[in-house]
């Protein structure tokens, strides 16, 4: 990069498994930038959730989940051998639990809930306060920072999108068919999209990313193109 802008907000939103959150992070590590993980989150009050009842049997106990939102208590730890922050959930890391598939089976229904929502758009924006995050989720720039400096949409073709997923989990040894994989992330798209509070919508001012046919080098060079821009 040929110069160093001021401190700003970089807003990441799109589908699941359009590879955000590989985005994000190698952003924020090239410009010495906190990078937030902001579906995290939502899958550490999931986490919370089971582990404390009001989720069972497929069910959301609504009312219970709510009750239970005080006690949680949220932060991140930077992890030197991913590169990232893990999630810590009351004092313990849980980065590995919230990715197992009992939590990813509810957190689209507890992300749904206006009370979960309100709690951890406050919290993101107090983490955004100092400027210098890239956060990524589905409402980042449309409701968390509408003001972000620079807003980024990433979409991918579905297809590109379960076969990278599949890949993902083949070599994390956890093998899954691919017409399962690609069922998933439509179920999640169409949840995402239209849920009633803050769905997942590109804001008018965001760049588009279709990632579908491009690397990560070539990802990284047309962000700080922007970014460069942006110091002009
Ligand atoms: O990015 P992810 O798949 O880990 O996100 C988990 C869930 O949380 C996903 O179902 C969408 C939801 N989410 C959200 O509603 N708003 C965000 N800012 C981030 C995630």
């Amino acid at each position: 990069m040929s110069c160093q802008p001021k401190k700003i907000i970089i807003a990441i939103d799109g589908y699941s498994a359009c590879g955000k959150s590989t985005f994000a992070r190698e952003i924020a590590a090239r410009l010495g930038y906190i990078f937030i993980d902001t579906g995290a989150m939502y899958r550490a009050v999931t986490l919370y959730g089971l582990r404390h009842g009001a989720l069972h049997d497929g069910q959301v106990d609504e009312a219970a989940l709510v009750a239970l939102l005080p006690e949680v208590q949220i932060s991140f730890a930077f992890n030197p051998e991913r590169g990232a922050s893990d999630v810590i959930l009351n004092g313990e890391n849980v980065e590995r639990q919230i990715r197992s598939l009992e939590v990813s089976e509810y957190v689209s229904r507890v992300s749904q809930i206006a009370a979960v929502r309100e709690k951890l758009v406050d919290m993101q924006q107090r983490m955004g306060e100092q400027k210098g995050v890239v956060m990524d989720g589905r409402d980042i720039g449309t409701v968390v920072f509408p003001k972000a400096e620079l807003k980024i949409f990433m979409t991918a073709d579905p297809a590109v999108r379960a076969q990278r997923r599949y890949a993902e989990l083949q070599a994390k040894g956890q093998p899954s068919s691919l017409e399962e994989i690609a069922a998933n992330l439509r179920e999640r798209d169409a949840a995402d999209e239209h849920r009633a509070i803050s769905p997942l919508r590109k804001a008018p001012d965001a760049r588009v990313l279709d990632n579908s046919h491009m690397s990560v080098a070539q990802q990284m060079e047309w962000v700080m193109g922007l970014i460069d821009e942006l110091c002009r």
